[in-house]
């Protein structure tokens, strides 16, 4: 039997960062190390908070979670609860977590850990704005050639943004932070909206998941439910995009994506493009890829190995 994965999860939840983390408590392939939480769907307190809410859903109260960055490096913080809700994960009333904060920063639990676990031997799964990885690229150097692979949702190409027409919400909140990790050298996987447009929830599904009858499907339903108001108002769509799952699922089958490596440049100055990937698809520039960009999913199988994780919850 092949080692499991071991991961830290970097989240700003977020009902599809909750959905998310749910598929990675439930697969056995990946060991999650910490969960560290950052500014960005909504305010740090809530973020922090509603992540130990999620473990608590998923029986999961020994797993360590962290608070990290408050703010962008540089910028004032831009928040997202127009989508997400007031809370960051509306759509259900869950009990306030009882499972205390660990001691200590975010930043400082990821330097600490991939100081101590071999080299190569952790990824980081980034699920919303890039504070704390290039906080922590910044303050400790000499973990960044020990990094795996980070594998993050952020960004967007053919398919725009979703915070400006030209950039996604992660990669807007704080652009001089994914500079930061784009530029780092280490492998990265990117997820970008090209792919979770493509990863909507159908009805049949949601009613699955809510037909589990377990506090884990009820949730996911009523999390994307909300979720899908946004979404179906905005592009005219049915069905909510479940952009961070992506970044799980990937870990788990990496074959259900498929995209190109190339070269992924951070707009940090641009007046409309601010937060834009500017993504090198048809390899035009010369310059060397650091980035493998996926541009599609299979999407029936994601939904079926989401379903049949959430199932085991
Ligand atoms: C990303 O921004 C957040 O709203 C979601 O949680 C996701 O990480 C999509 O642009
Ligand atoms: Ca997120």
């Amino acid at each position: 039997m092949t080692l499991a994965r071991k991961i830290i999860i970097d989240t700003d939840p977020g009902q599809d960062d909750a959905v998310a983390i749910l598929l990675a408590l439930a697969s056995p392939e990946l060991e999650v190390l910490g969960i560290t939480a950052v500014a960005g769907n909504v305010p740090l307190a809530l973020t922090q908070k509603n992540a130990r809410v999620i473990c608590e859903l998923a029986g999961r109260r020994d797993l360590k979670v962290f608070a990290g960055c408050a703010a962008p490096l540089t910028r004032k913080l831009v928040t997202a609860e127009h989508v997400h809700g007031k809370s960051g994960l509306d759509g259900i009333v869950l009990p306030e977590p009882t499972m205390p904060l660990a001691t200590g920063h975010a930043v400082d639990f990821i330097i600490e850990t991939l100081r101590r676990e071999a080299s190569g031997a952790v990824t980081l799964c980034p699920l919303g704005p890039l504070t704390n990885m290039a906080t922590a690229f910044q303050k400790a150097p000499d973990i960044i050639p020990r990094v795996a692979e980070i594998v993050l949702m952020g960004g967007g190409y053919f398919e725009g943004g979703n915070i400006t027409p030209a950039a996604e919400f992660n990669i807007y909140v704080d652009p001089e932070a994914a500079e930061i990790v784009f530029t780092s050298g280490v492998p990265l996987v990117v997820m970008p909206l090209d792919v979770t447009h493509k990863a909507l929830t159908s009805r049949d599904w949601v009613e699955g998941m809510r037909g589990l009858g377990t506090a884990a499907g009820r949730a996911v339903a009523s999390w994307t439910d909300f979720f899908e108001r946004y979404d179906t108002a905005k592009y005219g769509s049915i069905g909510a995009p479940l952009h961070d799952p992506c970044v799980i699922a990937y870990l788990i089958q990496p074959g259900l994506f498929s995209g190109r490596h190339i070269h992924v440049a951070i707009e940090v100055e641009g007046r409309h493009t601010l937060g834009m990937t500017v993504a090198d698809w048809w390899r035009v520039t010369g310059k060397d890829p650091n980035a493998m960009f996926m541009g599609d999913v299979d999407r029936d199988a994601f939904f079926t190995l989401l379903t049949e994780r959430i199932a085991r919850l």
